[in-house]
């Protein structure tokens, strides 16, 4: 992957407050609240022109990591509503609640998981002291019906996470392409969940994107693969972020491990927040596989084509999200910066290059010098064909270079008197707003080396 050097950042730099972000989401485009002229819904939201740019960039670069790079990892995109016995399968319609508790007092609501120790023992709300109901329980699951007949309509789920595809075609990826054990089954996709206290913005939403990996292995290999793909991944962030010693993992103790895991890890991230799940590491052993044999009374097994051995295959799952990727990385990348030249601050996204929404901003001078305009119109449009770009001719160069600094653009090109005589411009990066002249056959080399990986 390209490497760029950003600036050393260490845990002294102070956490980005989190309204800082929705705000800068909100103002250049990136996020906004859903259905907001009807004062919003808890815990969903829709993505600018930003966003929707950023969120790509995102998922590509998973997939290209995960999947083209990976001789033994194929992809699938499965449906988001599955026959209903799925998820009694699954354990979700039993097992995926979340219990609750209202403060008599002050009427917040808390999940008993999130709360103190203390605060559960003595019945206390965290927030004001006063006296707690009794725990509640609550499905996750969220419920829809297909066929249009009443009494007729079969009631069944949104999914509550996106990987119960992947085992649901197992068989056919296997018989359909020339996959055999050890191999890997990828997928991208929406998951829905009746989060009881969504909040903090993207981090825990109802409607939200997941990216999975379920390698299916010889239990006999277990322990190799799952160390494997927790290196894998944990490689995979530590390349995207500047904030390096805010990423670790965390084992999951032994009352937190599903009865079938032998092992979890998350890769956690630390903000404001504290540290917080980014991506879960999960031996899933045969559980999954097993169970949709025994719902659907069908055959999930394996034959291993040289030994003919036939068994259940185990799975380690590598499970992450796009909105919490997309969150840590603007949580990670936003610097206020003083000016050295003690003018205004600037405030700075460091997103890494090859996630950054728009690549490049082509900015002539002035806009009033016609041979200028002619010639930055030219320079964007053959760009625009290799990467995201924008023009921008509004407003002195120094406030649209912190335009551009602000989404996180890390290079915009300037065409100026120069470049009229000898056909060079100057290309200025946004980290170290360091400046070089290159000719403009150049450029578009100069900038793909810089901001594809590769
Ligand atoms: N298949 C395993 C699974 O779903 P999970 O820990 O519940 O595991 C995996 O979810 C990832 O999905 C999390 O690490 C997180 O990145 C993301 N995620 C889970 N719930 C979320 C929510 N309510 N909002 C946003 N992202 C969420």
């Amino acid at each position: 992957m390209t490497q760029v050097e950003n600036k050393p950042t260490t845990s002294d730099t102070p956490f980005v407050p989190m309204e800082k972000i929705v705000a800068l989401c909100k103002r250049r485009g990136f996020v906004y609240p859903n259905s907001e002229i009807y004062d919003g819904v808890a815990g969903i939201y829709d993505f600018g022109p930003l966003g929707v740019e950023l969120r790509n960039n995102i998922r590509r670069y998973w997939w290209w990591w995960m999947v083209q790079m990976n001789d033994n990892v194929v992809g699938i995109e499965g449906a988001i509503i599955t026959h209903p016995r799925v998820w009694e399968a699954s354990g979700h319609v039993e097992n995926f609640v979340d219990r609750l508790v209202d403060c008599k007092n002050c009427k917040r609501r808390f999940r008993i998981d999130h709360l103190p120790a203390e605060n559960v023992i003595q019945n206390k709300c965290p927030e004001c002291g006063g006296e707690l109901t009794e725990p509640r329980t609550f499905n996750l699951l969220m419920e829809t019906y297909l066929g249009v007949v009443e009494g007729e309509r079969m009631k069944t789920y949104l999914r509550g996470e996106a990987c119960q595809n992947i085992f649901l075609d197992f068989v056919n990826v296997v018989k359909s392409s020339r996959v055999q054990i050890p191999f890997g089954i990828c997928q991208i996709g929406k998951a829905f969940r009746n989060e009881v206290t969504p909040g903090n913005f993207l981090f825990r939403q109802r409607e939200f994107e997941q990216w999975d990996l379920q390698f299916f292995v010889h239990p006999s290999e277990m322990q190799q693969w799952f160390d494997y793909w927790k290196e894998k991944r944990f490689e995979w962030y530590k390349g995207l972020i500047n904030h390096k010693d805010r990423l670790h993992f965390r084992e999951h103790g032994p009352d937190e491990l599903a009865h079938y895991a032998k092992q979890a890890f998350d890769i956690e991230y630390k903000t404001i927040l504290g540290w917080q799940e980014w991506e879960g590491i999960h031996w899933r052993q045969d559980w999954d596989l097993s169970r949709h044999s025994e719902y659907s009374h069908k055959d999930l097994s394996y034959t291993d084509q040289n030994t003919r051995e036939r068994y259940i295959p185990w799975i380690v799952e590598t499970s992450g999200g796009v909105d919490r990727t997309f969150l840590y990385l603007l949580l990670d990348a936003y610097e206020e910066e003083p000016d050295p030249a003690g003018k205004e601050s600037r405030t700075v996204l460091r997103l890494h290059p090859v996630i950054a929404p728009v690549k490049v901003a082509v900015l002539p001078l002035q806009k009033n010098k016609e041979e200028l305009v002619t010639t930055a119109r030219d320079v964007y449009k053959k760009l625009q064909r290799l990467m995201v770009a924008q023009y921008d001719d509004v407003a002195n160069i120094g406030r649209r270079y912190r335009r551009q600094d602000e989404i996180g653009t890390p290079y915009c090109v300037t065409i100026d008197f120069q470049t009229l005589d000898d056909r060079t411009v100057t290309v200025r990066e946004r980290d170290h707003m360091t400046q070089v002249r290159i000719s403009i056959d150049e450029l578009p080399m100069y900038l793909l080396e810089r901001v594809t990986w590769q």
